[in-house]
């Protein structure tokens, strides 16, 4: 019998028929007359529902919400309000490694420099400065020509997915994910009312030849795939595997979401070349971020796309939020300008590689012989139990001995893989790393 998870509003999604699926074809969409007399309908039946004394609003949500209920990791976030808790849950860098004092001094500064063109409205396409000083760091960190390419910044690299979704995809195409990958993301192409199919995927990341097998079977409109530091696995993808994953997605005709948040969190070894570096028919759409090096919280990313594409993507963040706000666009212009940025990141790593080894070192010592990667880089490590080991049931253990962690199973497209977690190192002390790793087995001793 298939077990329940315990923690059911998790990014859980009921089962829904894929439009394919269903009834063979995709759907045919309304004509716009019939649409407006449904929506009528449907607008009368919002009002007058008695709920307590009180007329509640009846609302019919759009129905590619339709079996979404929110990010399982949002959720557990509810949690570290608890006195105590020590939290392994989120991806959030650690509170020593956030640039507060440097980001003020920038943020004066270039308002008193360019305060009028900064407050003002901006151009969607980016602020000037910006997007000059963001193109040279680009062509010299990832090696990229950007021939044929344009560069867009976006809101993090969050809305950057927002945005290809928006240009690209329709309700019903498929989309190729690794299994397991960053839960986010997934929801996004859920919202957009994709077809998600899992790639499988071992420590070196997806396998080229079961991605060929399922690109014959599906012909997907998309491959979204997190090369380095993996979100949840902590792999990283090699580099023969980039240059054959490229290949394939030229044969079969895809698009590739190459997202890269972590490949400046490097802890050892060296660079790999990124999936957009191999790419000669512009079909990789590279995702940056800044959030993992400077901070989340100024919510700054960029899209490296084919110009047609990224046009679109441009129209399409019109509407979406018009532009990245320019004061955060102008305080990242200023790390990389004054060479802050890679003094930042070079004065961060060997703090997140310490956390990053005492938390591997630690996982060994966990009951249910776990199984993992230890990571080069990144943020997280990612473990698979034995069998016997019901993570997800387990949380609930977990909480009330004070630590929380992510099941592994929101990370799978089909879910499943209950015996699996994932860890954050990046937001607790060593000490905590080691406090945590022994109250999770302690639960799961119990
Ligand atoms: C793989 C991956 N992509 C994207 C993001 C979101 O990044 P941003 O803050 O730039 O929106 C995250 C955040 O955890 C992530 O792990």
């Amino acid at each position: 019998m298939k077990r329940q998870p315990v923690i059911q509003s998790f990014g859980a999604r009921r089962p829904q028929p894929h439009p394919q699926q269903s009834g063979g074809t995709a759907p045919t969409p309304a004509h716009p007359s019939t649409t407006r007399k449904a929506n009528h309908q449907k607008n009368q039946s919002c009002f007058g529902f008695r709920k307590g004394g009180i007329f509640t609003a009846n609302i019919q949500t759009a129905k590619r919400f339709d079996g979404i209920t929110g990010s399982a990791i949002r959720e557990i976030f509810k949690y570290l309000t608890t006195p105590g808790i020590i939290s392994f849950a989120g991806g959030n860098p650690s509170p020593d490694a956030l640039p507060d004092t440097l980001c003020a001094d920038i943020a004066r500064d270039v308002l008193l420099q360019d305060g009028k063109r900064i407050l003002q409205y901006g151009a969607t396409e980016g602020y000037p400065p910006f997007v000059e000083s963001l193109t040279a760091y680009v062509k010299k960190h990832l090696g990229l020509t950007l021939e044929g390419d344009g560069i867009l910044p976006t809101t993090g690299s969050t809305s950057g997915m927002d945005l290809l979704c928006k240009a690209l995809v329709d309700p019903g195409d498929t989309v190729l994910v690794e299994s397991p990958t960053f839960l986010g993301n997934m929801q996004t192409l859920r919202l957009y009312q994709t077809h998600l199919v899992g790639v499988p995927s071992d420590g070196e990341g997806i396998i080229p030849e079961a991605l060929e097998e399922l690109a014959k079977e599906h012909h997907p409109k998309m491959l979204y795939v997190i090369p380095n530091f993996q979100n949840p696995t902590g792999r990283t993808l090699n580099a023969e595997r980039r240059r054959r994953v490229v290949e394939i997605a030229g044969k079969y005709g895809f698009i590739i979401a190459e997202d890269d948040p972590y490949r400046d969190l490097r802890y050892t070894g060296e660079h790999l070349p990124t999936l957009k570096s191999f790419d000669t028919q512009g079909l990789v759409v590279y995702m940056g971020s800044f959030s993992k090096v400077i901070s989340p919280g100024l919510r700054v990313g960029y899209l490296i796309a084919e110009k047609g594409l990224l046009r679109k993507c441009t129209i399409g963040k019109q509407g979406t939020d018009l532009h990245t706000p320019s004061l955060n666009q102008a305080i990242v212009d200023a790390f990389i300008r004054r060479d802050l940025l890679d003094q930042h990141i070079e004065s961060i790593l060997p703090l997140y590689a310490e956390e990053c080894r005492r938390m591997s070192e630690d996982m060994a010592t966990l009951p249910g012989n776990p199984q993992y990667t230890v990571p080069e880089g990144g943020l997280f490590l990612f473990a698979e139990m034995a069998p016997e080991y019901n993570m997800t049931e387990l949380f609930q253990k977990a909480v009330e001995k004070k630590v929380v962690y992510v099941p592994g199973t929101y990370f799978y497209p089909d879910g499943g893989h209950h015996n699996t977690l994932r860890l954050n190192f990046s937001n607790s002390t060593l000490e905590q790393i080691d406090d945590g790793l022994a109250r999770i087995g302690s639960a799961m001793r119990k």
